[in-house]
Parts: C-alpha cells; structure tokens; sequence
C-alpha cells in the first residue's frame, strides 16, 4: 500500500524530465487530445495516469475516459484550457486551490461572490451534485450529476486537464 505514491511520484519525476524533450509523441496521441480538447495542453495517456495516481483517494483510481464523457455536459458553458474563453460559466484552468469566483473578467452571481470557499473535491463533488441546492442564489443552470462515481471520474478528469497538482 505504502509503495504506491511513492511509485506514482517516481513515474510522475520520469514523466516530468521526459516532457523537457520535445516530439516524444510519434503515435500521434496528441492528435487524439486536440480532436477533444482543441487547447488542452499536450500531455500523453501515461502522463495523465501517473497524474491521475498522485491524486489522494479515491480520484487516483477514477476512470479518466468516463470524466471526459461526463464533462460533455459542462462543455456548453465551460473551457477547461489554459487561457480559454468565459462563455456562459468562467473558464475552469486552475480552478482547484482557488478561491470561488475569483475569475477577475467573470460576472458571478453574487451568491457565488459571497460563497467564499475554496474549490477542491469535496466542494466540487457537492456543487455538482445539485448546484442550486448547494447554493442558492447561483446562476449556474445545471441540473446536477447523480450517480457519485460519474462525479468522481468528472472531478478527476477536471483535475487532470485543468493542471491540478498533488501536494
Ligand atoms: C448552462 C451553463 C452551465 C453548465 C452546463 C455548467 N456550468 Fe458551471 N457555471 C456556470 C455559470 C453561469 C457559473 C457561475 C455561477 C455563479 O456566478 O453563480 C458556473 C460556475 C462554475 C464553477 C465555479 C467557478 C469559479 O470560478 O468559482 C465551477 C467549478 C463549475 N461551474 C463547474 C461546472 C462543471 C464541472 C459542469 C459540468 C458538470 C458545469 N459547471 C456545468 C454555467 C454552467
């Protein structure tokens, strides 16, 4: 058990030095990640598994490709790229360790503005469930994601693409 984050943190170091050099993709994988995501920064499957591993339980062992399924309904109204556009919801990159609407050219409600917390999982997971119910007064029409393991793999999936690191 123990070995685990010590073996993904290993991975993880390789994986880093190996991003330094450049066209390490002749599968064409990346092709795969613009076909989803046209500004999603370019990491590889393995890369997002060792950072999907780092992750504390139980987002370490969540299944990225349903989170990517999943983020189908968050896409309408949310970029998840670095520097990508607010449309109806802000921009997500970086998102996780932010505190909540603090997206300076984003006009939130001021039920969001007044929240005052902090975005990690656990808020996340209890925002997604029922957004309006989590807090009232929100302007985010969405009428919540049910089954907790699609918000798990949706909250993995949101950490890995929006650059979320582990501590
Ligand atoms: C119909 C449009 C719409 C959909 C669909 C939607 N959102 Fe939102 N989202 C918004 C709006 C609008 C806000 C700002 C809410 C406010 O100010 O009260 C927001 C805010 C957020 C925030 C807070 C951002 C911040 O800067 O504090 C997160 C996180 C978020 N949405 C995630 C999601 C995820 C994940 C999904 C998909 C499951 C999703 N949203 C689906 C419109 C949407």
């Amino acid at each position: 058990m123990r070995l685990g984050p010590i073996l993904a943190a290993a991975t993880l170091a390789t994986l880093v030095a190996a991003c330094g050099k450049p066209q390490e993709d002749p599968a064409g994988t990346s092709a795969d990640t613009a076909a989803a995501a046209p500004e999603a920064p370019k990491l590889s499957d393995a890369e997002k598994q060792a950072i999907l591993a780092s992750y504390p339980a139980p987002y370490n062992t969540a299944d990225l490709a349903n989170g990517k399924s999943r983020f189908a309904l968050c896409q309408s109204c949310h970029t998840i790229a670095p520097g990508g556009a607010n449309m109806t919801g802000p921009n997500l990159h970086g998102v996780f360790g932010k505190k909540s609407a603090s997206n300076p050219d984003f006009k939130y409600s001021d039920a969001l503005k007044n929240a005052g917390w902090v975005w990690d999982a656990n808020h996340l997971d209890q925002w997604l469930a029922k957004p309006q119910t989590y807090l009232p007064g929100t302007k985010m029409s969405f009428a919540g994601l049910k089954d907790a393991k699609d918000r798990t793999d949706l909250i993995a999936f949101l950490m890995v693409e929006t650059g979320h690191k582990a501590q």
